[in-house]
């Protein structure tokens, strides 16, 4: 069996999760994106899916604005899950591998993946979106932001403590497919530099797109 990538990316999450949370959880530079997937929700009760969510950064804009929605935040590490926890007392949390959702019911208005997308490889990377068009109901909203690059520069990088991350990088107009074949209309899509304390300057690719009524063949 091939080696795992992913899973000595959430351990290096795992093991850094408060450090991490310290760094991010305060960031502004993507509240825009944030309030513009609070304005596609509807009126009412909502659901909404923080995937990959990490210290909650999504969860946390969103239930400040509508305390009404009732939120579920999904990681894989069990560190960074407390770390949401901790900041967001009460949410809904449950630890599970973005490639298998299934323990989940689906009916979400809206989901976000927010820095997940490049910690797979291009056939897993398909299936997590395929899973999110499973659970969003038709016509919802997904908030898609990633790291984009050239894929040939794909490959291990170890931070500054010394752990190994895997970086699966891709083309914006790559993801955009993906999206499509998953059965997503892409509604905007904007490039923007990755913050001033990221670990690696890179260009972020953020998505908007809808859930379409008939999946994709
Ligand atoms: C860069 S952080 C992004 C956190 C948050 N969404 C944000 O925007 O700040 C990536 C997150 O993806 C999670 N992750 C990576 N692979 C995963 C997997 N297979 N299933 C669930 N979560 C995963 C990591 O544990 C980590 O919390």
């Amino acid at each position: 069996m091939s080696e795992d990538h992913n899973a000595e990316s959430v351990a290096c999450f795992d093991k850094h999760a408060q450090r991490y949370a310290e760094n991010y959880f305060d960031l502004r530079n993507y509240d825009r994106f944030y309030q513009a997937l609070l304005e596609r929700l509807p009126s009412g009760p909502v659901r909404l899916l923080d995937l990959a969510c990490g210290a909650g950064n999504v969860a946390a804009f969103v239930r400040q604005a509508r305390t009404d929605a009732q939120i579920l935040c999904v990681d894989q590490s069990a560190a960074m899950l407390a770390a949401a926890q901790q900041r967001l007392p009460g949410i809904a949390t449950e630890q599970a591998d973005c490639r298998d959702l299934s323990a989940i019911s689906a009916g979400f208005d809206a989901a976000a993946f927010c820095f997940g997308l490049s910690y797979f490889n291009d056939e897993d990377a398909r299936q997590v979106l395929a899973e999110l068009a499973r659970l969003l109901r038709v016509d919802g909203s997904l908030l898609l932001s990633t790291i984009s690059g050239d894929p040939v520069d794909s490959g291990p990088q170890l931070s500054s403590s010394g752990d190994r991350v895997h970086m699966f990088y891709r083309q914006p107009e790559t993801i955009a497919a993906w999206l499509n074949e998953a059965g997503f209309s892409v509604l905007r899509l904007d490039r923007i530099a990755s913050p001033a304390n990221a670990s690696q300057k890179t260009v972020d690719v953020v998505i908007l797109a809808r859930r379409n009524s008939v999946p994709a063949d």
